[in-house]
């Protein structure tokens, strides 16, 4: 079948498919529907088209899909080859083509006794040698056993790293608040906006304090001159030298893959938690780049997490596509990218706790999947990736739900919520504050799909010049992600289950999701200019005539 579809390059054009085609003939059909005809249709649509994966129940009745639109939207997925694509990444092949590696973050959940061997490694042992030794570490931590230069336990863990080497951390941080030890608290600081690392050191004693430097490469700019004005704060505060080797090894931990680097900045690679080149940053949560989270909540609620990306991934990777939770999300996300041309993808958490979830979800999907050539190099044939954001409800209703019931543009939802809450109290007239929380989801996910049409505004004696404004057009569609309540488990299953619509969708597009060369030239032009703005000698024109007078601006204002 691959043969049908490919052409000289040795690539194929998925919008040249037998599949596609089918889709794009069916998709006036479907176009033409609403979903209160859908529903009408079939009654029993609402007990039907749902899926569950591990402790995750998901409805996807709410989606502007028909039997036979699921039928082709697997076909297409069948012709792009995914089963072996997906099969191909399970077991280590270098998937990461343009960087010719493995991605092989599911090995990172991979239990003890599981074998996997990969260019020769032993991946599971590997792993689990890290985690013990990442385990140890946190029990020490945990317990007071490990001590600053003056002899004090620790109380406070700053994580420095930006992008995947922060998101993954600090969001599961905030979503496991009730698993935390008292006592222990753990901070992020990433921007190089000096204000992030001076408010975030300012309250804190560095006699307790201990610095994860997290750098998968250990040179990214930005985490390594917070790390170095840590260093500053740390030793200043200590009253000791820079170069005081044995006070820095006491208060300062790497995790990367690069000891060379580590051991430059000062670091005693004996205190370095390693990974391997095969974890795509945006992929690391779940390795040693979790050792603050790990500290926080400790080695046994850790492996339950990694536990639960676990159960995810045997989901996708056995479950028939019709019964597979990431294909089928996956899937009609394609659906809506290029048959309905839907640009975003808006996620609302049901969870305080989940309030950075969004963030976390952009940069997974978005630096994986924001591509504009195929695998192989070659121009897309259509659009790509898909705008990710959101925020926690009920917030988001204040603020830009008007978009998503009137606007004129299709936002596909993804709701989540959970049956129990980590916390609760009596709502004011009554009641639990959860309901009311849960009750605002369900209504929420019901106006969207259903609306109200004008005939009924009508027949409430609406005045007929009012009816235009209050008519909700329905038709929107929205996943439901519901779990019994917000466990390590439960996070881990939620971040594979994106993991793998990811990697879904960027199949079926042929692109590489787990690169990210659109990164780097901005970082290149940003070291370029810094001599600009902070050397008076430097010439300040090199650049176009837009950054150039911007800079000559900037340098007037700050005197230079
Ligand atoms: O933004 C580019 C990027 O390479 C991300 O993919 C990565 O998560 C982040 O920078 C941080 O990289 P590192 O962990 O190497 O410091």
């Amino acid at each position: 079948m691959l043969g049908s579809r490919t052409d000289a390059t040795g690539e194929y054009d998925i919008t040249a498919t037998v599949s596609w085609h089918a889709l794009a003939a069916h998709y006036p059909h479907v176009y033409a529907l609403h979903l209160r005809e859908l529903f009408a249709m079939d009654p029993e649509r609402g007990s039907t088209l749902v899926v569950d994966a591990g402790d995750l129940h998901i409805d996807y009745s709410k989606h502007l899909v028909t039997g036979e639109t699921i039928e082709l939207l697997l076909s297409l997925a069948r012709e792009a080859g995914l089963e072996d694509r997906r099969d191909a990444m399970l077991a280590g092949e270098h998937v990461n083509t343009s960087e010719d590696r493995a991605a092989l973050h599911t090995a990172l959940r991979l239990p003890r006794d599981a074998e996997l061997v990969v260019d020769g490694q032993d991946v599971v042992s590997d792993v689990h040698a890290v985690l013990d030794a990442m385990g140890d570490f946190a029990d020490r931590v945990r317990s007071g056993d490990w001590v600053g230069h003056t002899g004090k336990p620790i109380t406070d863990i700053v994580n420095i790293g930006i992008g995947g080497s922060d998101l993954g951390p600090a969001m599961a941080y905030e979503a496991l608040r009730h698993y935390r030890q008292d006592g222990l608290h753990c901070h992020f600081v990433s921007n190089i906006d000096p204000v992030d690392v001076v408010s975030t050191l300012d309250d804190l004693n560095p006699e307790t304090t201990v610095v994860v430097v997290a750098s998968k490469t250990f040179t990214t700019l930005e985490t390594i001159t917070n790390a170095v004005a840590a260093r500053r704060w740390l030793l200043a505060g200590l009253g000791v030298d820079d170069g005081a080797a044995d006070v820095v090894a006491k208060h300062f931990v790497a995790v990367s893959t690069n000891a060379d680097e580590v051991a430059k900045f000062g670091i005693d690679t004996a205190n370095m938690f390693g990974f391997w080149g095969w974890v795509g940053g945006r992929y690391s949560v779940d390795s040693a780049i979790g050792l603050s989270l790990m500290i926080a909540v400790g080695r046994e609620r850790f492996a339950e997490f990694l536990d639960g990306f676990h159960t995810v991934d045997e989901h996708f990777a056995t479950q028939p596509l019709e019964r597979n939770a990431p294909v089928l999300l996956g899937m009609i996300g394609i659906w809506y990218s290029n048959f309905f041309q839907a640009q975003s993808q808006a996620v609302l958490p049901y969870a305080q706790d989940l309030a950075r979830f969004p963030a976390y979800l952009q940069q997974l999907t978005m630096e994986s999947n924001g591509k504009s050539v195929t695998a192989g190099g070659r121009p897309v044939t259509t659009p790509t990736g898909t705008v990710y954001w959101g925020e926690p409800g009920t917030n988001g209703q204040h603020a830009f739900y008007q978009l998503l019931h009137q606007g004129t543009w299709l936002v596909p939802a993804d709701f989540i919520g959970f049956a129990r809450p980590t916390d609760d109290l009596d709502g004011a007239s009554g009641g639990s504050m959860h309901d009311i929380l849960m009750a605002n989801f369900f209504a929420q996910t019901e106006v969207l799909a259903f609306g109200k049409p004008a005939d009924d505004l009508a027949a409430e004696g609406v005045p007929a010049d009012r009816i235009p404004h209050k008519v909700m057009p329905g038709n929107r569609p929205s996943t439901t992600v519901l779990a019994p309540r917000l466990t390590p488990a439960v996070l881990g299953q939620l971040i594979a289950l994106y993991e793998h619509i990811t990697f879904v969708k960027a199949t079926i597009w042929g692109i590489d999701p787990f690169d990210q060369w659109g990164v780097e030239l901005g970082k290149e032009k940003a070291n370029a200019l810094v001599e600009g703005l902070t050397d008076d000698s430097a010439p300040a024109a090199s650049h176009d005539s837009s950054t150039d007078a911007l800079v000559r601006w900037y340098r007037d204002q700050r005197g230079r």
